[in-house]
């Protein structure tokens, strides 16, 4: 679908690209960006100033990112009085992450951010007479409950969370998937975001590039420690994200604060006090605080399972889900978890658009 911006606005013309400048023609104009068009990741754009239509065959991605900036003012005003809207998913960068397959086919891989797999039959083993039945029996029509299977969620409750949420505050989701409903039940255009770097694409991209966010990183210090694995104590860098970092890059329009804890993909893990202090920095200044928390229960050895920050927090989301510590990632089943009533409601309706319900074998899941 192109995207129309009629005002006075920023020529862009091919000759000052090579340069990578803008030029103001002082001219009304219309640009049109076709996202339709894309080759690999650049996109052809045209642009019609004072009548006449130029055409760029092609653009480079960022290119059309540094246009767009330019653009910001009149951006704003096309994106409507509904509390703004981003550019979606069409100027998201390359997932260079996910672009690994052909890669992993060495003999050890030691660099996998998860564990070895079950197999089905594995899983299945581990069942009950009940649940073997349900697996049998399983209809592969939708699921009744787009939240998620109520099983499930209530096992997620009681077992993991130790009854501090209830099962109503937990929404299924794919475990990625659960990153892009958040930011977008809880960034506006122009919101600034302190998020935990280097991380996870999604936990910073989606912010930057989909909700046109600011995004500032929070990146760690790193200090020498005996490396408790090495007979002669070696020092190793070992990384720590301080809060007085944190605090430093938090503006009176910092809506929302991303944490990865444990860190992936440091292993970084807060001792308990610095994860309260963590908490009520955010609560002080009424932040969100999405913390994800795909690799809690694995912990680096030494370090404690910290409580979720759902748990601690009414204005945390936490993400979870069986792809890290129980080496279950093919089942694509996570969740999130808050007691948010607007947020966790924001993300169920948002879900409609991307997976609608959770595919049907969770059911089966949700019992064990
Ligand atoms: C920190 C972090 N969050 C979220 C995810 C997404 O999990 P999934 O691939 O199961 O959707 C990953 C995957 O590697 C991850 O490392």
């Amino acid at each position: 679908m192109a995207q129309k911006f009629s005002q006075r606005t920023y020529m862009h013309c091919s000759r000052e690209r090579e340069r990578g400048q803008f030029v103001d023609r002082g001219a009304a104009a219309t640009l049109v960006i076709s996202p339709r068009r894309r080759i690999g990741s650049d996109l052809s754009i045209k642009t019609t100033l004072a009548g006449d239509s130029v055409e760029y065959d092609i653009i480079r991605a960022t290119d059309l990112k540094m246009l767009l900036r330019c653009l910001r003012p009149a951006r704003r005003r096309v994106l409507g009085t509904d509390g703004g809207r981003g550019f979606g998913l069409n100027l998201m960068p390359c997932f260079s992450l996910e672009k690994m397959e052909g890669w992993e086919q060495a003999r050890f891989e030691l660099a996998s951010s998860d564990c070895e797999p079950l197999a089905l039959q594995e899983l299945l083993a581990l069942a009950d007479d009940d649940s073997r039945e349900r697996w049998n029996s399983l209809s592969l029509g939708y699921p009744g409950s787009t939240q998620g299977d109520e099983a499930l969620r209530e096992e997620i409750a009681d077992g993991l969370y130790g009854g501090a949420l209830r099962a109503d505050q937990i929404l299924g989701v794919v475990p990625s998937e659960g990153i892009l409903l958040a930011m977008h039940a809880i960034l506006r255009p122009g919101d600034h975001a302190v998020v935990m770097a280097p991380g996870y694409g999604s936990l910073f991209s989606i912010a930057k590039h989909a909700l046109d966010c600011d995004v500032a990183p929070w990146t760690p210090e790193w200090s020498p420690h005996p490396n408790p694995s090495s007979a002669n104590h070696q020092q190793v860098p070992v990384p720590t994200f301080c809060l007085e970092r944190l605090r430093s890059l938090l503006l009176p329009n910092t809506k929302l604060v991303v944490a990865n804890l444990p860190h992936n993909p440091t292993g970084f893990v807060p001792s308990p006090e610095a994860w309260q202090e963590l908490i009520a920095l955010c609560s002080e200044r009424g932040l969100y605080l999405f913390c994800d928390e795909m690799f809690r229960h694995l912990e680096p050895t030494g370090r404690a399972t910290l409580p979720a920050a759902a748990q601690e927090y009414d204005r945390a989301v936490s993400l979870s889900g069986l792809s890290k510590a129980y080496g279950l990632a093919g089942l694509r089943v996570g969740w999130l978890a808050t007691r948010d009533a607007q947020v966790l409601r924001r993300c169920h309706e948002l879900k409609d658009y991307t997976t609608i319900c959770a595919g049907g074998c969770i059911s089966v899941v949700g019992d064990r």
